[in-house]
């Protein structure tokens, strides 16, 4: 092993353990704290600084006064001695033998003074240090150690609630995992989980939009555009607000006659401020989990990356929500104490300022308006304030015992990170050949034998080109046992800065460039047991599509009836992936393409070219020109001049098929979300078991 990496990695490790650890108060902590802070409000004992716990360690006056207030509320035993003990070790280095703490009460009895006796010569700690030990006021005492134990309990727990509401999700997804994985792991229970109530709850839960049909669609509102989450989604992110709610509202009370917190305002306004914050911070790793890429629960639910992303944004608010309530409270509250200024200034809290400000920031720049249109700049200050935003929150927290939280987000992130590094460099920085077709690029890469693909995933390309490295962009593919194909409509980014390239190369528009893919994401959509599977894929979205049918077909196991949709604009769409389908056995099953729109037969009729209208006469023209010819290339391939009605489409694949049927889908929003809402409709409607999976994944 190198010992440079072995040195650096004991050092990390050195300093991570050697950060302030964050520890659950016991109760006879809690108290001793309380009569702790009666004495350091009440009496004075050195000139040390006031709320220092070193006098117990080195002034026997103060260590009796202090056992005299544990007796008092019976907690003067052995276990809270050793502690004591050990606080002095480890915060003041004093070594305080155990015999000064069990002769500490005997000490009192003899030489202690009384608190009347006290108040009668008007004692006054500010300006008189006392050489003897005080009998404190047992009833003060005790009203101070209720005090005390209330707000510390609060303060403890507030852990525990941050780890609840970092559960929750955790079950959410363990829930949602068992649901999947079981129907992986055991087919059958598809078919006789079917009745009314698995009907009811696909119908009006899983499957549906939230509210009409939009949901991969985009609802727009100008620049507060927004993507909707689906239904299951929504109920499972309010529900986590209604949980954060009461966990940002459990045990925050108030002691009657507290003298720790003379106002109940104010005590509340402490509690909260507190909760919120801890709970903040607790929930910090799972939001960075949920943006990753590489996130374990995604492979633990089988749910797709866009519907983390959907959680990490609302988790996401709900944190930045907190910590500008946390903010808010505390500057409240310095300023009922009158000491804004002073504490304003101290470093944790400037940090403290800097992490929400950052949050508060992400919130705005996060909108779909700016990702839409300005996609890599929308990453790179998302990136740098998260950054800033968990830097923030390390130094505003890291003395207070909230490392190892930050640490684990921190672990979460680099996590990621190296998962994706490790990805490339599995993959390899092969030389693809890129093609310009009409409005999209064709990458065929070659693929490196030890790479596995996933029918039905995903990957993310990165381009060898001195400025635009660094991003990367998703893609569904299909691929073979040489190459892994990509087809990518030309936008405003990257694509069309390769495409400009192409262009204007003079040896023709196709030529040779360094990539590499970061990949497989995704999972396999789990048809391999439904008697029927209907592949309905709209315009771009046909490369996955057309890859889970070409393995399915190719298949030797499968048994099943497939048939095959595609919607188009125009024939040439078809044109340019007809090398794919030529090389596919296709005399067994259906493959309808549906062609919406096509300009040279239009202008056959007379009209105008520039005219967008949809072509909608009904199957006129399949024997004109292009298309016969297509059509005695293709046998086995129905070709239909005409928009689909869906509705029919699916009512007759449901009629058609055996017992079960899923539907998977691919393209353009609208078309995906017309077909959910078409199949929640017939779901109840049939004896069959109808399930749809809806590849889409739209995040920007
Ligand atoms: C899972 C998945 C699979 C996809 N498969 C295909 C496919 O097979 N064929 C295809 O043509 N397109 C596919 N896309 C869309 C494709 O990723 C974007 O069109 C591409 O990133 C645009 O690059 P650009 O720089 O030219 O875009 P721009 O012109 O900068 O932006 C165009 C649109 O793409 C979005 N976008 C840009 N960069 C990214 C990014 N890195 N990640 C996510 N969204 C981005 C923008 O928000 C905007 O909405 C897929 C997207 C996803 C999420
Ligand atoms: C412990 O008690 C002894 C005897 O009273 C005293 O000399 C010593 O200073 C005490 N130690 C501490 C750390 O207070
Ligand atoms: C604890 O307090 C009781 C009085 O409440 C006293 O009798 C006893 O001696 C104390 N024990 C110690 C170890 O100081
Ligand atoms: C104690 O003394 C200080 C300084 O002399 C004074 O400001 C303060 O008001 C006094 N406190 C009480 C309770 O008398
Ligand atoms: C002790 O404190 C209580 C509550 O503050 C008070 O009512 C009582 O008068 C005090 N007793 C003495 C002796 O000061
Ligand atoms: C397109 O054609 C339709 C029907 O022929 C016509 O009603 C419409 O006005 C045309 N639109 C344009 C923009 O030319």
């Amino acid at each position: 092993m190198n010992w440079g990496v072995f040195f650096t990695f004991y050092f990390f490790i050195s300093q991570v353990t050697a950060l302030e650890k964050w520890h659950a108060y016991s109760k006879g902590e809690q108290k001793i704290r309380g009569c702790s802070n009666h004495i350091s409000r009440s009496l004075s004992f050195d000139k040390g600084s006031k709320y220092s716990y070193a006098k117990y360690c080195k002034n026997v006056n103060a260590l009796s006064t202090l056992v005299g207030c544990l007796a008092d509320v019976n907690v003067n035993d052995t276990k809270m001695f050793k502690y004591i003990q050990h606080e002095c070790i480890d915060e003041y280095e004093i070594d305080l033998p155990m015999e000064n703490l069990t002769n500490a009460y005997a000490y009192l009895i003899q030489n202690g003074v009384t608190w009347k006796l006290l108040k009668e010569r008007k004692y006054n700690s500010t300006t008189e240090i006392l050489n003897t030990p005080v009998f404190l006021n047992k009833t003060l005492s005790t009203l101070y150690v209720k005090a005390q134990v209330n707000f510390l309990t609060s303060y403890t727990n507030s852990m525990y609630y941050g780890i609840g509401a970092v559960s929750y999700w955790l079950a959410v997804c363990l829930v949602g995992g068992l649901a999947n994985w079981s129907m992986i792991w055991f087919p059958s229970l598809r078919n006789s989980m079917n009745g009314r109530i698995s009907k009811l709850w696909r119908k009006w839960i899983t499957i549906p939009a939230l509210f009409g049909k939009k949901q991969a669609a985009v609802q727009k509102l100008g620049l507060f555009s927004a993507l909707v989450p689906s239904r299951i989604e929504s109920v499972i992110s309010l529900l986590f607000f209604g949980l954060l709610i009461g966990v940002n509202a459990a045990e925050i009370k108030y002691i009657d006659q507290d003298p720790i917190f003379k106002v109940k305002k104010i005590a509340l306004l402490r509690y909260f401020s507190d909760r919120t914050g801890i709970v903040c911070v607790v929930l910090i790793p799972i939001l960075l989990l949920f943006g990753g890429r590489n996130n374990f629960l995604m492979w633990l639910t089988r749910w797709k990356y866009s519907t983390f992303i959907a959680y990490h944004r609302w988790v996401g608010r709900w944190v930045v929500l907190l910590a500008f309530l946390h903010s808010i409270g505390y500057t409240e509250y310095f300023i009922q104490y009158d000491t804004y200024a002073s504490n304003m200034a101290e470093t944790y809290v400037i940090w403290g300022v800097v992490g929400t400000a950052c949050g508060c920031l992400i919130l705005f720049q996060g909108l779909l308006y700016l990702r839409r249109n300005w996609y890599e700049t929308f990453l790179v200050i998302h990136i740098i304030l998260a950054a800033f935003f968990v830097i923030g929150t390390w130094y505003h927290v890291v003395e207070l015992g909230f490392a190892q939280v930050m640490i684990a987000a921190i672990v979460v992130w680099g996590f990621d990170r190296i998962v994706r590094v490790a990805r490339i460099l599995h993959f390899g920085f092969p030389e693809a050949q890129v093609t310009l077709m009409k409005d999209k690029l064709e990458i065929i890469v070659p693929r490196p034998s030890h790479w596995k693909p996933i029918v039905g995933g995903y990957a993310w390309i990165y381009f060898g080109d001195k400025k635009y490295f660094w991003q990367s962009h998703p893609f569904t593919y299909m691929h073979d046992e040489q190459s892994v194909i990509l087809y990518t409509t030309v936008h405003a980014g990257i694509t069309q800065k390769i495409a400009q390239k192409l262009q204007d190369n003079p040896s023709g528009p196709s030529m040779k460039m360094r990539v590499s893919i970061e990949g497989p994401y995704g999972c396999a959509t789990p048809i391999e047991h439904h008697s029927d599977v209907v592949f309905v894929a709209g315009g771009n979205g046909i490369p996955g599509m057309l890859n889970e049918f070409k393995h399915l077909l190719t298949n030797e196991k499968t048994k099943q009836r497939i048939k095959f949709n595609w919607i188009v604009k125009e024939l040439t769409m078809f044109e340019e992936m007809a090398k794919h389908f030529a090389k596919l056995p296709l005399s067994n099953t259906e493959v309808n393409i549906f062609v919406t729109r096509q300009p040279a037969l239009k202008s056959l009729m007379g009209s105008d070219e520039s005219n967008d209208t949809d072509f909608k006469n009904e199957g006129k023209f399949d024997t004109l020109s292009g298309v016969s010819l297509l059509q005695s290339d293709f046998p086995d391939i129905n070709f239909i001049m005409q928009r689909p009605d869906l509705d029919n489409l699916v009512q007759r694949d449901i009629e058609e098929a055996a017992n079960s049927v899923a539907f998977v889908t691919c393209g353009p929003p609208i078309m995906v979300d017309e077909l959910r809402s078409v199949i929640v409709d017939k779901i109840d409607k049939t004896n069959k078991r109808v399930d749809f999976y809806d590849t889409l994944e739209v995040w920007t």
